[in-house]
């Protein structure tokens, strides 16, 4: 199919009903696992995996965020890779990915893992940045810090993403006191501390731990581990992967909508005691979409295979109710022309959801479209 640059939306096709649905009850109870701006829907990662992989095929995702599309991959018998330059996104990625096999390996990995974390040294106040120690009772932050250092330290990256995913909002499960879920912000005017004191005690980290477990838990993940190929910290720019890939299955970074880090930063500063306070100031001004599709262009499309499908969900960017050119329209002219082998095979829209944004008003995504493209050369592989 040839496809000229403006057309996208014009020919787009509306994504099919079964997409809209709510979540399906097979769909694995580790998605969920915490928030994350930008997150795309299982549902979608299953029917795009579906349609353009087999079994066995080694998929690439290489803007991972919190490991939708890999975590779906894994459970449909594909093979993985999997990166990301945010910390919060790889701990959740690896979290999904390497989950212990069953509720009672956990729940023994989390009582050790405890009763090592109250062996560590307590914090020095002056420690700890003011920022982050406004949004919890002193002791809940010494008993969540030492058990971050004893998971970082091990590198258990499961019961890290486990201890961020609780870290704040304003329910009693949850350790901080009351605060939004997905973007840190204290919810002190709404829930005053003279008003509501038991909002503002010490929150036992053991308890809260193991009920996150068992809700994680209530289904079965039945994945093999060994099919993960490659997962961790690495930019589009630096990737260099040493086998050919079947399938690229990825949705790029909303550049001037989101704001992984200012947006992250409190689950951050667990990860990496160098993040600063970002409120109020977005971190990334300068829109590097067209840095980041290049990189992409020509570090990730040469380990397609011929015959291989790269599918692509990208977010229109909105700024202030003034919708801009669709960023996958920049995106495919420029990742046609460093590779030319690339052919428009489907475009489809989805809208998105109001629930599914970070903010609802201002910059924000309304619109994703998925580009799906194949490279030419060998055989189809569906
Ligand atoms: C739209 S999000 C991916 C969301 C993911 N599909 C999910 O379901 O959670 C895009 C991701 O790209 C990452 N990213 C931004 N710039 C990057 C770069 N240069 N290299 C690799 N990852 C990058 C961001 O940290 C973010 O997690």
């Amino acid at each position: 199919m040839v496809m000229m640059v403006g057309q996208l939306t014009a020919i787009a096709e509306a994504a099919p009903c079964e997409w809209k649905a709510p979540s399906p009850k097979a769909e694995s109870r580790l998605h969920q696992l915490a928030p994350y701006i930008g997150k795309l829907k299982p549902v979608i990662a299953h029917h795009l995996l579906q349609r353009y992989t087999a079994p066995n095929d080694v998929v690439l995702d290489c803007f991972s965020g919190s490991g939708t599309i890999p975590l779906e991959a894994l459970l449909l018998g594909r093979r993985v890779l999997a990166y990301d330059t945010n910390p919060y996104a790889v701990t959740l990625t690896r979290a999904k990915l390497e989950a212990p096999a069953s509720l009672e390996m956990a729940s023994e990995q989390l009582v050790q893992r405890i009763a090592s974390a109250e062996e560590r040294p307590r914090y020095e106040d002056e420690q700890i940045p003011d920022w982050v120690r406004k949004f919890f009772h002193p002791e809940t932050l010494q008993s969540a810090l030492r058990f971050a250092d004893e998971c970082i330290e091990k590198d258990d990256q499961f019961l890290l993403g486990c201890l961020l995913s609780i870290l704040h909002h304003q329910r009693p499960g949850f350790l901080s006191y009351p605060s939004s879920h997905l973007v840190p912000y204290l919810r002190d005017r709404k829930f005053p501390r003279d008003e509501y004191p038991e909002m503002y005690e010490e929150r036992a980290l053991a308890p809260r731990l193991a009920a996150k477990l068992r809700r994680t838990y209530k289904d079965t993940h039945s994945k093999n581990r060994s099919s993960v190929l490659g997962v961790g910290h690495t930019n589009v720019s630096d990737l260099e992967l040493d086998c050919s890939v079947d399938a690229i299955i990825t949705s790029p970074p909303y550049m001037n909508a989101l704001d992984y880090v200012r947006d992250n930063r409190l689950r951050m500063w667990f990860l990496d005691r160098r993040t600063a306070d970002y409120s109020p100031e977005p971190t990334e001004k300068k829109d590097q979409s067209d840095a980041i599709t290049d990189a992409f262009a020509r570090n990730a499309l040469k380990f397609l295979r011929p015959g291989g499908y790269c599918v692509l969900v990208v977010g229109e960017t909105v700024f202030r109710k003034r919708v801009t050119t669709h960023p996958a329209e920049r995106m495919l002219s420029k990742l046609t022309s460093v590779c030319p082998a690339l052919q428009v095979e489907q475009i489809i829209q989805d809208e998105i959801p109001d629930v599914r944004r970070s903010r609802r008003s201002g910059a924000a995504t309304k619109r994703e479209l998925i580009l799906v493209l194949r490279k030419d050369g060998g055989p189809i592989s569906m």
